[in-house]
């Protein structure tokens, strides 16, 4: 068992990472706090429902705990302004008070809305994490909790910092092969910004990462939310720093996007954003070995690289343009200087930018 504690102040919490650890959920409740006199609700999805949510409210009821349970269908539609409508009237039917807690079971989806329930019920009430996939290592540090609108993603949200994050690393061997890969994105995107050597251990382990070794994972998820929460204690609210987690975001989220958020996961988006940042960075004058190490890496991980030949390039260049702030042609973007150095770079050309994702279309 792997402890980190992520420093925010008095907002700092503790993130437990090991196998089996849910077995113990009831002293790590008593540790922290967590009030048993009114009823907590596990907030959880279909798929996560059937596999883990017994284990979970057998062992909070055995601690005696009064727990109710709501289970929203998978995916991202159910970050919605409705569903926490209805999440929100079943609190109230139920009983939940001030000192209720919300737990999140599951990946990033459940994480955003269960989190941004507990920081709007009732003006804001105790939030606990137990994170179920792989990628939910980067969503569940840092408090950003969100529901979409059918405008724009994320665009309803709050920082709303979790009590503790309980992982579960037994959870993880129900995944489906192409959601460990994706989630394993974001960790290698943690080494590429932050962590030379941690890199070369995640090239060095693909092989127990991708079989889900208990040791390796648990230290890769150990150094993916150190190096996050590290980013996230120097600049809770994104003024600044924070920013270069965005690595292979820019290009991702307009991927993402033009797929219609149903073609691409968000791993996999990314791993394609992240090459395109990488050779972005040798044309800006950073060694080569970025771009070939970035790219070897996504293969290793059997993560896509090549834009889908049926994505249109004006599409993916007005979405990614869209949303970011440019002045004459020119846009700021998360680059590397090195392997394990991220930088954010301003100035740069959409011509130069286009040639790039024009490239991502036969990248091999
Ligand atoms: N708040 C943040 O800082 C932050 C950061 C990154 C991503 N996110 C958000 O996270 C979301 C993506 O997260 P995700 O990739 O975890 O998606 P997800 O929560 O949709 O999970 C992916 C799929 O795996 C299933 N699943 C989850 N755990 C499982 C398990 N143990 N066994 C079998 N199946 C399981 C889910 O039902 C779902 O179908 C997006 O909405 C994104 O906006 C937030
Ligand atoms: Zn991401």
């Amino acid at each position: 068992m792997k402890q980190l504690n992520v420093d925010l102040g008095d907002r700092s919490y503790p993130i437990y990472i090991g196998d089996g650890i849910i077995e113990q959920i009831g002293s790590y409740f008593a540790k922290h706090q967590i009030s048993s006199r009114s009823p907590i609700m596990v907030i959880t999805d279909d798929n996560v429902a059937s596999l883990h949510l017994k284990k979970v409210t057998t062992h909070l009821l055995e601690s005696g705990y009064k727990v109710v349970e709501y289970i929203v269908p998978a995916g991202e539609m159910s970050k919605s302004l409705s569903v926490l409508e209805q999440i929100i009237g079943k609190a109230l039917d139920a009983g939940l008070d001030r000192t209720s807690t919300i737990i999140a079971l599951g990946g990033g989806v459940v994480g955003d809305l269960a989190g941004f329930v507990a920081a709007s019920f009732m003006r804001g009430v105790k939030f606990v994490q137990i994170p179920t996939t792989i990628l939910a290592h980067d969503s569940s540090v840092g408090g950003k909790v969100a529901v979409n609108h059918p405008k724009a993603k994320n665009i309803i949200g709050a920082f709303h910092q979790p009590q503790i994050v309980l992982y579960d690393t037994s959870t993880l061997k129900t995944l489906p092969e192409r959601e460990i890969k994706a989630g394993l994105s974001e960790m290698i995107k943690h080494g590429l910004i932050w962590d030379a050597e941690f890199s070369k251990w995640i090239d060095e382990n693909a092989e127990k990462l991708l079989s889900l070794d208990a040791e390796a994972l648990e230290y890769g998820l150990y150094n993916g939310c150190k190096i996050k929460s590290h980013v996230v204690s120097e600049d809770e609210r994104e003024h600044g720093l924070r920013a270069i987690l965005n690595f292979g975001h820019t290009i991702g989220h307009a991927l993402e996007a033009v797929a219609h958020y149903n073609q691409l996961l968000h791993g996999e988006a990314i791993a394609i954003g992240m090459v395109g940042a990488a050779k972005l960075s040798v044309r800006l004058g950073y060694p080569e070995r970025i771009y070939t190490e970035t790219k070897a890496a996504m293969k290793k991980y059997g993560l896509p690289i090549q834009i889908p030949g049926h994505l249109d390039i004006d599409e993916i260049m007005k979405a990614m343009l869209h949303d970011k702030k440019f002045k004459e042609g020119k846009v700021v973007f998360t680059i590397l200087k090195d392997i394990g150095e991220a930088h954010i770079q301003s100035g740069i050309s959409i011509d130069l930018i286009r040639e790039i994702v024009e490239e991502l279309r036969w990248e091999e």
